[in-house]
């Protein structure tokens, strides 16, 4: 018989359905909650409610797990290239040999944007942040691509707007860079791998020949495996509930790069960098940092470091640490941020506030340090999050529409005014 779970309320009990997962996870399935006794459920940041059920990521926060179809995150991480594992995400195994050439090759063919996508990068400021700049490039994708807009199309459709955004968003990552620094825009180049072709967009001048360092473009395929997918975190679950109202998928990714940029997601590895310098500057004294981290009146908290989901470590950061010696060494890097950052760490780490919260370091920690090492400038380490989260981003929406799930709609507890009559204004 399957498991049922009983709530009482009021001295009446209401019987519910168990749901358990493929690793053995429960929930209480409490759709009909409402319905037989009036009550709903209410938790702010959904820290304890499930919003699907799904077949991409399997995570286990208290053990550290991360696994992205059934394939542990350290093999891929390893072993795989950033599109095998896009392939993986999206269309649920891992590529053969043809499969994977079709999907590069289609990928390839559409890496150019539109030529008049240049005046949109040409009217913003120099100092335009890259992320607000992405964001609006990936939604305009919806105005040249209008077919797209059109829920009910064929799977080949689909695929085509999924393979022209993956295709594209290296190209307008690599744009709004360039605008940013008022450079010529470098157009890609179809003879370069996923990640060269990329680099090669961003460093690539007219005035010199730029030779993609196969150091700098492994440490990149690693760190985009890395970034590939994280279940229902934040902007997964921006990216499912616009693309349940039906908006397209580029207006649906465009919502989930806007929800990575808050510095309490993707936007942390740019604070952590930024933080990292901060300390510096301010003489290095890290434990007066960590007791303002700790102060709950200081709205200080040490970036990079805690997680909803991990409360032991995160197997991600494990794997950048060391991707981030390695990376600095064969780059002949040395970086003082490094070596904060590190003190920084274990400071935290002895210390009792940070061990009794399972506050550890996240993905983000020390992936900056790794992008400082590669040249990337600072405000461009969330697009780079963006870049290597679009295919969990993809996955997570494709998955979404392919189940029929409603629209997200939550509920509240209302807390307002009760009624009262309108006043007129001289009487107020
Ligand atoms: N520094 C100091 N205290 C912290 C920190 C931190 N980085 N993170 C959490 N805490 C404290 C927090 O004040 C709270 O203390 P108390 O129980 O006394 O009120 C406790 O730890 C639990 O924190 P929370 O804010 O309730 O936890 P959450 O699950 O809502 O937030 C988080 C998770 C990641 C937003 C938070 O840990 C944080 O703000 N970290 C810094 C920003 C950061 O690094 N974000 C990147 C996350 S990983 C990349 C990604 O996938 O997005």
């Amino acid at each position: 018989m399957s498991e049922t779970a009983k709530i009482e309320i009021g001295g009446k009990s209401y019987e519910f359905p168990v749901v358990t997962g493929a690793e053995n996870e429960k929930a209480i399935d409490i759709k009909k909650l409402r319905g037989t006794s009036g009550c709903i459920t209410i938790d702010p940041g959904f820290k304890n409610t499930g919003s699907t059920t799904s077949a991409i990521t399997y995570l286990d926060g208290e053990n550290g797990i991360l696994r992205y179809r059934g394939y542990p995150i350290e093999q891929l991480a390893e072993k795989a290239t950033f599109l095998e594992v896009a392939f993986l995400l999206i269309y649920g195994e891992l590529p053969n040999k043809k499969e994977l050439a079709d999907f590069k090759a289609s990928i390839t063919n559409h890496t150019l944007v539109h030529e008049d996508m240049k005046q949109f990068f040409e009217a913003y400021p120099a100092k335009a942040h890259p992320m607000g700049v992405t964001a609006s490039m990936v939604c305009s994708l919806s105005t040249f691509y209008p077919e797209s807009q059109d829920p009910n199309r064929p799977k080949e459709a689909i695929d085509l707007t999924i393979h022209r955004l993956i295709a594209k968003l290296p190209t307008l990552a690599a744009m709004s860079y360039k605008n940013a620094m008022r450079h010529p825009f470098v157009y890609p180049k179809n003879n370069l791998g996923y990640c060269e072709n990329f680099l090669n967009m961003m460093f690539s001048m007219p005035t010199e020949d730029y030779e993609p360092d196969p150091v700098v473009a492994e440490a990149l395929n690693k760190l985009l495996i890395l970034h590939a997918d994280h279940e229902q975190n934040c902007s997964a679950s921006t990216v499912r509930i616009v693309g349940s109202s039906q908006a397209n998928l580029y207006a649906s990714i465009s919502a989930g790069v806007s929800a990575l940029w808050g510095p309490l997601h993707g936007g942390a590895n740019q604070a952590v960098i930024e933080m990292l310098d901060k300390i510096k500057e301010d003489g290095g004294d890290l434990e007066k940092w960590v007791a303002k981290a700790k102060d709950k009146d200081d709205p200080f908290r040490l970036m990079g470091f805690g997680h909803r989901v991990y409360k032991n470590f995160d197997p991600r950061a494990k794997i950048i640490k060391k991707a981030c010696d390695d990376v600095l060494e064969k780059l002949g890097v040395e970086d003082p941020s490094l070596d904060i950052a590190k003190r920084l760490e274990k400071i935290a780490l002895e210390d009792p506030y940070f061990v009794e919260r399972g506050l550890y370091p996240n993905v983000d920690f020390y992936s900056g340090i790794i992008y400082k090492a590669l040249n990337i400038p600072t405000e461009m380490f969330t697009v780079m999050f963006a870049l290597g989260r679009l295919p969990g981003w993809i996955a997570q929406w494709k998955e979404m529409v392919e189940n029929k799930e409603p629209i997200g709609r939550p509920r509240q507890i209302y807390t307002g005014e009760t009624e009262r009559d309108y006043v007129p204004i001289e009487k107020r």
